[in-house]
């Protein structure tokens, strides 16, 4: 390698609500799963905060029954909630921020286990996050520190990973991905490395933790008729409960009956629980995983009989009653390669190999005659492993976005409507154009409300963020012509530009997504203080400009600013 160049390190993350995992090329140029530093292949996404020190892992996630006060968990069905906070100890933390704490933990354990710093990153997320959560999570890597390449979607990293080992067939695959708090259903054609997404769709509040919340209820129901009080009702016990209820669901992965002990306010109560009983209290969860898996099915075109494979992947697909579901359903066995814990986060790692790979092409077609950009160009290539340049340089991947996007306009009646402009299930990346029409003279800006969603009524639909156009041409009457151009990028992230109609003439539109993107300065003060709770900040946090910051750590934690 290069003298000049820094050696970069591609990661892959599956930053997932209950469980993250990280991976990368070995010495030996195959994909693996890191472990963390307590040498567990998957790190609870649970966060504790204690003395002025946050701890991600299972620390966190075993504490997180006697301290419910100081533990958060399942940030991730918090994504796309720009004014969510959590308080704690007084102090504010938004969700990108306390994913940020997730991502830094892998990133440092993988970094001391490497002896190398990880540079590049794909982070995951589900199919139909859209793009306020699209944006977030990638504001979580740049605070963490890191290069985010890409934003991928969890279902097609699965469907990488399944089809780069099946690199000489032909097959149409569904993916079923039920983890801990999400549901994320993909069809997709698999034709070697070249991956087509037919249709994606999901249930953003479907995952392990419903099931869990069944033998809660259950067993607190038991545990009120027997004693006359109600576990559910002490936060210590309720967090032992949802312990032991997650603890139980795993046992009837296994066997067909079980035990949950619970104890509270000095009464213990020791329930049996069948897994056939467990299974007709989540028939309704169930059910929502049926219909969702149907309705993708349809979206994609495809009947069963043109399914060749069936994907499970995520914790929950462990659970008999899933696999036993899809397997009747489809009239097909699952497949048995596929690792549904680790294949989202070794998917990613490919999918960053094939970035860096375009980039470094980009650069070397761009300035060919740049030394600088073709040593450049060279580190990247040299990340990747050289007997799998040629695959990943020609791979396609092709997503498709699950959420319509639409304009807000106001009908002559003054009726607002949703306008769609690119419907969902549209093959990525896609741009179209519109044009609309100042409404008085001398207009210079015009404003553009950006809304996600397929239904007519606005208020049905996200409001995913605002778009300016500005410094259109003075003087002229009501009626000028400006053509205004929406692209989702391939990873369903939003782009806006603008063009003057009758002068050709590129005009500048401000699109601020609802979801704040952080400036330089403020990811770079968020990540310290990221890497200050978690400790990890001996490399010269202090500068002298850094007082303020400083001020706010002897307090503990920091307040959120703005
Ligand atoms: N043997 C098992 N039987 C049943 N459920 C299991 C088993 N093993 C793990 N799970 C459940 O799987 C879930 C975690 O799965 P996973 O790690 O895939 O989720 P995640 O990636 O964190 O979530 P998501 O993909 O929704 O963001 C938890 O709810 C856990 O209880
Ligand atoms: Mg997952």
């Amino acid at each position: 390698m290069s003298a000049q160049e820094p050696k970069r390190k591609i990661v892959g993350i599956d930053l997932g609500t209950t469980n993250s995992v990280i991976a990368h090329f070995d010495e030996y140029g195959k994909v693996d799963v890191l472990p963390n530093s307590d040498n567990e292949r998957t790190t609870p996404s649970v966060i504790l905060f204690e003395d002025g020190e946050a701890i991600v892992g299972r620390i966190a996630k075993n504490l997180a029954a006697s301290s419910p006060e100081k533990v958060v968990q399942f940030v991730k069905r918090r994504m796309g909630e720009p004014e969510w906070r959590r308080e704690i100890d007084g102090h504010a933390f938004s969700a990108e921020v306390l994913s940020a704490m997730i991502l830094k933990r892998m990133v440092n354990d993988a970094e001391t286990q490497l002896g190398q710093p990880v540079t590049d990153v794909v982070i995951t997320c589900p199919a139909y996050f859209n793009d306020l959560e699209r944006r977030q999570t990638r504001e979580a890597g740049r605070i963490a520190g890191l290069n985010v390449l890409g934003i991928l979607n969890e279902s097609t990293a699965a469907a990488l990973a399944y089809g780069l080992n099946k690199r000489d067939q032909q097959v149409k695959a569904l993916v079923f991905d039920l983890g801990g708090g999400t549901l994320d259903v993909t069809v997709l054609r698999i034709d070697g490395n070249d991956i087509r997404v037919l249709a994606s769709d999901g249930e953003r509040q479907l995952g392990g933790k419903d099931w869990d919340d069944v033998l809660v209820e259950r067993v607190a129901e038991e545990f009120y008729l027997e004693h006359g009080v109600d576990p559910r009702e002490v936060p210590e016990s309720l967090q032992d409960l949802i312990l032991r209820a997650e603890e139980a669901k795993k046992a009837l992965s296994q066997k067909p009956t079980t035990k949950v002990f619970v104890q509270c306010k000095g009464h213990s109560l020791k329930a049996t629980i069948a897994r056939e009983e467990f299974e007709k209290l989540s028939a309704k969860l169930l059910a929502r995983c049926a219909r969702c898996v149907e309705r993708t099915l349809r979206k994609s075109g495809l009947e069963w009989s043109e399914v060749d494979s069936l994907l499970l992947v995520g914790g929950s697909t462990r659970m008999p009653m899933i696999r036993g579901m899809l397997e009747r359903m489809s009239g097909k066995r699952s497949d048995q390669w596929i690792n549904p814990d680790e294949c989202v986060a070794i998917g990613a790692t490919y999918w960053g190999a094939i970035l860096l790979l375009r980039e470094a092409q980009a650069l070397k077609e761009r300035a060919a005659a740049d030394e600088g950009a073709s040593r450049l160009a060279d580190s990247m290539e040299e990340a990747v492993p050289e007997d799998l340049i040629v695959l990943l340089g020609e791979a396609e991947v092709t997503n498709v976005n699950s959420h319509s996007l639409g304009v807000l306009t106001i009908g002559k009646d003054g009726r607002r409507s949703n306008e769609c402009m690119i419907p969902e299930q549209t093959p990525l990346p896609h741009a179209v154009e519109r044009e609309f029409v100042t409404w008085k003279d001398d207009q210079r800006n015009v404003e553009i409300r950006i809304l996600e969603g397929a239904a007519r009524d606005p208020s049905a639909c996200v409001d995913i963020g605002r778009c300016w156009i500005e410094g259109l041409p003075p003087g002229r009457p009501r009626g000028a012509r400006i053509a205004v151009r929406y692209s989702y990028g391939e990873d369903g992230v939003l782009e806006v530009r603008a063009r003057d109609v009758e002068t050709g003439r590129e005009v500048t539109a401000r699109f601020q997504s609802a979801a704040a993107t952080l400036s330089e300065e403020e990811v770079a003060l968020q990540g310290r203080k990221v890497a200050h709770l978690l400790q990890t900040d001996e490399m010269g946090l202090a500068t002298d400009s850094d007082e303020q910051l400083l001020a706010e750590f002897e307090e503990g934690y920091f307040a959120e600013d703005g």
